[in-house]
């Protein structure tokens, strides 16, 4: 008989803690695995389990999954900076490769059999062409994407040999924050673009942006913005399809708009009411000039329906969050 509970990675991350919600409010029963590197202990208390500990532990991960009924993993726990994994790639290549198949390791042992897995945009390199489709070629430009590449490629082998199921997603830009105000974006340093123009707005820190000379129509880079809460809903999906015998499969998630780092500040400026000052700088190391999904295949498998698609809205539920979590998690807000 298949254990019923589902073991999420990372759960106390950000799009890992949005994703345990959205499996809570389906009445599933869950097991955070976490070990609070980089996660908060704050968006995971309440019921489910939290078990502190590290995916390079096999054995602990076999005995967590064999002695809480578990039957499903959603695994987040990775590092996620681009320009970080250029620097010290070997830390993605033990944290993301290695520490994932020890996951794998410990889900054959405990004779767990489906998995939702987080990927990356950052497996395509710099795009042929563009809306990019599950099928686009996968040349990655980073370690980072090189990292979730490899376990996209051990995937396959895995089902065929001992009958792992699996859905990879591929998100473009997670993006926004829980819009019931519970959950957020808190990483350390923060660097992705929507938070730090927010923090710039509310004069919190400067802003930069980098590179004005892109192929582009206003110069800045073009990025896929999606909501967390719609990624955290795809993935609930893609566990319901694999618990009803579904094939492995891949997806790429995006909303399919374009979307400039300028038109961020605009967004920001339109929902703060306020300025985003900022500097042009040069280019960031490892930089595609446009990256935007072909969603339709999981909108045709599975169904899924987006629900926070423009850029104002999804900088709305962020902007809430923010303005309100000056120093994330540790600000805890009585409501
Ligand atoms: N940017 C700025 N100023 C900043 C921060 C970012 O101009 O202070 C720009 C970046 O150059 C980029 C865009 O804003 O053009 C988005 O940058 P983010 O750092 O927010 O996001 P990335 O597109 O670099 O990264 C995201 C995910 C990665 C994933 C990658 C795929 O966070 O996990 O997409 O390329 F790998």
């Amino acid at each position: 008989m298949m254990g019923s509970a589902v073991l999420v990675t990372g759960g106390a991350g950000y799009i890992g803690s949005h994703a345990v919600k959205a499996l809570r409010q389906r009445g599933r029963q869950v097991v955070v695995y976490d070990n609070f590197s980089a996660g908060h202990r704050l968006p995971v208390s309440g019921g489910c389990t939290v078990v502190e500990g590290d995916i390079h532990d096999t054995a602990r991960l076999t005995d967590v999954l064999r002695s809480h009924d578990v039957g499903a993993v959603m695994h987040f726990a990775a590092w996620l900076s681009v320009g970080e994994s250029v620097r010290e790639p070997a830390r993605y290549y033990h944290n993301n490769v290695a520490g994932t198949l020890s996951l794998f390791d410990a889900m054959l042992a405990g004779d767990v059999r489906h998995l939702v897995l987080s990927s990356t945009a950052a497996v395509f390199g710099n795009p042929e062409e563009t809306p990019i489709t599950e099928q686009h070629p996968t040349k990655p430009i980073n370690a980072y994407g090189e990292t979730k590449l490899a376990i996209e490629r051990a995937l396959p082998h895995y089902d065929r040999a001992y009958g792992l199921r699996s859905i990879a997603m591929r998100y473009f830009n997670a993006a926004g924050a829980d819009p019931d105000g519970e959950l957020g974006e808190d990483h350390d340093p923060e660097i992705h673009v929507i938070p730090r123009a927010i923090d710039a707005a509310l004069g919190r820190a400067s802003f930069q942006i980098f590179g004005d000379d892109y192929d582009t129509a206003d110069g800045t880079c073009l990025r896929d913005y999606v909501h967390v809460t719609d990624l955290a809903a795809a993935h609930v999906l893609a566990l319901d399809a694999l618990e009803r015998g579904a094939p492995s499969s891949v997806y790429n998630l995006g909303n399919g708009q374009p979307t400039s780092v300028r038109d961020v500040i605009d967004a920001v400026e339109r929902v703060s009411g306020r300025k985003v000052p900022y500097t042009m700088g040069p280019r960031r190391e490892g930089d595609p000039a446009v990256l935007y999904a072909s969603s339709a295949r999981i909108k045709r498998d599975l169904e899924w329906r987006p629900q926070f698609e423009d850029i104002s809205t999804i900088v709305e539920t962020a902007w809430r969050w923010r303005e309100t979590h000056p120093h994330g998690y540790s600000d805890k807000v009585l409501r």
